[in-house]
């Protein structure tokens, strides 16, 4: 793990420049908060997890992303790295009623809802990671109606795949949608003392 900082630091730029850090911010993509004059956000937790195929990631490799629980109707999701605001990374396909959303001059830097239909745990997004060292995490706002969603829901940290690691990166991607209980131990375990 050691080994690792000095890359760090270097490859943290590549970060920042990949997710436009001094753009201009287009609508929502920095706050993710809903454009609902005079309507909070629900104060409870929020009834969904964001689950994803793999918990290395790999320049280029899709990771598939899946929001679980009830059916919900609006999403906004983004993946991020560290405190930044800034969307990483670029989403293909959009699934059935969402449609790519620009995040500063990344065209597809954030995946939203095209239509208020239902959507639910089969919806399956996919992301392909920028060439990036540190953690990334996905962060989504999900809307049950129009004056019910919760903010702030994030997935537990995908690292950095070494070179070497791309066997299981791949190997994983075949989990899809079901998710693996398995990530939260893995995050627990590399978390930065
Ligand atoms: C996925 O959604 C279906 C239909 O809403 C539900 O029956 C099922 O329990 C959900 N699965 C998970 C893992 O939440």
């Amino acid at each position: 793990m050691e080994l690792l900082w000095p890359g760090l630091l270097m490859f943290q730029m590549f970060c920042f420049i990949n997710g436009y850090p001094n753009g201009a911010p287009s609508g929502a993509c920095e706050d993710m908060l809903p454009r609902h004059s005079g309507v909070l956000p629900q104060p409870s937790p929020a009834p969904y997890t964001i689950l994803t195929n793999a918990r290395v990631f790999q320049p280029g490799k899709p990771i598939t992303v899946t929001i679980i629980g009830p059916e919900y109707r609006g999403v906004l999701l983004e993946a991020r790295t560290g405190g930044g605001l800034s969307a990483l990374g670029t989403w293909q396909r959009p699934p059935p009623d969402t449609k790519f959303l620009q995040c500063a001059h990344n065209p597809r830097g954030a995946v939203t809802h095209s239509n208020t239909n239902l959507k639910g745990n089969s919806t399956v997004y996919s992301w392909i990671p920028p060439n990036c060292a540190s953690p990334v995490y996905f962060m989504a706002t999900v809307a049950q109606q129009r004056t019910v969603f919760w903010v702030n829901i994030r997935s537990t940290d995908l690292t950095r795949g070494k070179t070497g690691d791309l066997d299981l990166a791949v190997g994983a991607s075949t989990g899809m949608a079901e998710g693996k209980p398995l990530l939260p131990l893995y995050v627990q375990h590399h978390k930065k003392q």
